[in-house]
């Protein structure tokens, strides 16, 4: 048996599969990383740091998890679909009730599409408090952003697809709110549907955006990604790992967080490459321990568990809860309320309280123009990979989030009860200028005229900036998404007129 065996293995059939031998030497287990195409995204060693569990949670490699099990589920369910105002809403029907497992390929697509949005944003959140956009990364940064609108583009153009009135009046109430930018906003609503109203050509452009171009893009962007990971040195947790970071000055500067024997000092920043292959006297010699571990097989059993644990749990949400659908779509029946999918909810609720150019297009605009100059106006290196910035840190965060839940909260109910969006109508000026200065003095201006006295950080001013940004859209989710009901009205979510349920478009 042995001898077949070592005939097997040492043939040149089986060589030319397998490149090496069984990973139990440190050349084989570089050799499995770099001759793999999938592992070749990694390094041969990592840093311990950068495996931690809490500094990742895993939320980037979710992000691609997400983003194949979409593939595969929406390639199964492109067998039976056909783009047609005609045929689609029928198919989707005979997925559901006629074709094995059709119902779960739908609900598992549709979980993965939610939970993909939800995760990538998720992400995007835990690379801002730990500081890695800072340079190196800034670019990667941006690539990030541009993968979170594809993410929230492909969502959308997915919402359409089963043509049901859920699809059609959320796309319709979408695409009005592209439709308030400023001098070209008819052009791209008229360019997104390709009419004055979403009919056959909206559903042709929709299929064309969802099953092609934006999966196209996202599968280069998303390698693109990956790939400047690795070319700026690895996770920005090894950058604490690494050795005294230095300022952008090029100054040395010693973290707290860092236990001295940990620490190396002024050390090389990248350990991983052929390094991990040579044996003998390396830069690294004396200068302190070894932080780092062969990526094979620990990063290849965390990401096989983390596979395997997303794709049970969306079997489980499949299983317990059917992805909605509704009446065939009606141009002519408006459904009360009408609402954008929940990830826009928080524009719609936005839209409630201030002029719609405002709304729709300055306020988001100017969330993502900040996000994509932040590593620029914030280049200070010393707490790259560090969460929370400093000592302080989370404590500002964490009464920036719980001021700004209140203070929203209170600013959405005093217009529901003060009606101000109905004097609107009478005085555009209260919707232009009164409904956005009250949020933008009493949700920024407070806040940071308080922590202006602690005399900040640059980084620390950019937590609180960036806590009120995300808390705001949060709770503007919330109101919207659960509290909205007919009319657009607030009530308590379980107490909502006619029956209506909030949780009725997941
Ligand atoms: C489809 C969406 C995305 C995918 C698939 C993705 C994937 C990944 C992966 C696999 C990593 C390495 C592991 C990890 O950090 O968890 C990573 C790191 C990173 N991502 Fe993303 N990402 C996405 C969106 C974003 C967004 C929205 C941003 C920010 C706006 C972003 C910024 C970054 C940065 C700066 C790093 C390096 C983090 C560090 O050094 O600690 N990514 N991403």
């Amino acid at each position: 048996m042995a001898n077949l065996i070592n005939t097997i293995t040492s043939s040149r059939v089986w060589k030319s599969f397998f490149r090496h031998g069984w990973p139990d030497t440190e050349m084989n287990r570089s050799l499995v990383m770099t001759t793999n195409i999938f592992f070749h995204l990694h390094p041969v060693k990592v840093s311990r740091r950068s495996l931690r569990a809490t500094y990742t949670w895993g939320l980037g490699v979710l992000s691609v998890i997400m983003f194949l099990t979409l593939a595969v589920t929406g390639a199964l369910i492109m067998l039976y679909y056909v783009p047609s105002t005609e045929m689609a809403y029928r198919n989707i029907v005979d997925l559901q009730t006629k074709v094995p497992y059709g119902q779960l390929m739908r609900n598992m697509h549709r979980w993965a599409a939610h939970g993909m949005v939800l995760i990538v944003v998720l992400h995007m959140v835990r690379v801002f408090y730990t500081g890695a956009y800072k340079p190196p990364r800034e670019f990667n940064w941006g690539v990030g952003i541009v993968l979170l609108l594809l993410t929230l583009g492909a969502s959308f153009t997915g919402y359409l697809l089963p043509w049901d009135q859920l699809s059609y009046w959320a796309i319709t109430v979408g695409t009005n709110i592209a439709g308030y930018t400023p001098l070209i906003g008819p052009q791209i609503r008229l360019m997104l549907l390709g009419g004055f109203e979403v009919g056959q050509n909206a559903l042709t452009r929709f299929y064309a955006l969802h099953i092609m171009f934006i999966p196209a893009a996202m599968l280069g962007i998303m390698s693109l990604h990956i790939w400047r990971v690795r070319k700026d040195g690895g996770l920005a947790a090894q950058d604490q790992a690494n050795g005294s970071p230095t300022t952008a000055e090029g100054e040395t500067v010693v973290t707290e967080e860092i236990e001295p024997e940990e620490r190396f000092t002024r050390g090389p920043v990248k350990t991983y490459g052929l390094m991990a292959l040579v044996r003998g006297e390396s830069r690294m010699v004396e200068r302190g321990p070894d932080d780092t571990v062969f990526s094979f097989p620990i990063v290849a059993i965390l990401e096989l568990l983390l596979t395997l644990g997303a794709i049970l749990l969306l079997a489980f949400f499949s299983l317990v809860r059917n992805a909605p659908l509704e009446e065939l779509a009606n141009p002519d029946l408006t459904t009360n309320p009408a609402k954008a999918p929940w990830y826009f909810m928080a524009l719609q609720e936005l839209l409630l309280h201030m002029h719609p150019v405002l709304a729709g297009i300055l306020v988001p605009g100017a969330v993502v123009l900040f996000l994509v100059a932040l590593p620029y106006l914030d280049t200070d290196r010393s707490d790259s990979g560090r969460w929370f910035a400093s000592r302080r840190g989370p404590k500002w965060v964490y009464f920036t989030a719980l001021y700004t839940v209140v203070a929203q909260a209170f600013l959405i109910y005093f217009d529901e009860v003060m009606g101000l969006r109905g004097l609107g109508a009478a005085s555009p000026l209260i919707l232009q200028f009164i409904g956005p200065l009250m949020f933008g003095v009493i949700l920024f201006g407070l806040p940071l005229l308080v922590i202006w006295r602690l005399k900040p950080t640059y980084r620390e001013l950019m937590l609180v900036i960036f806590t009120i940004i995300i808390t705001s859209a949060v709770t503007l989710t919330i109101s919207g998404f659960l509290f909205r009901g007919p009319g657009m009205h607030l009530y308590p979510p379980w107490d909502m007129p006619g029956g209506y349920d909030p949780w009725s478009s997941l």
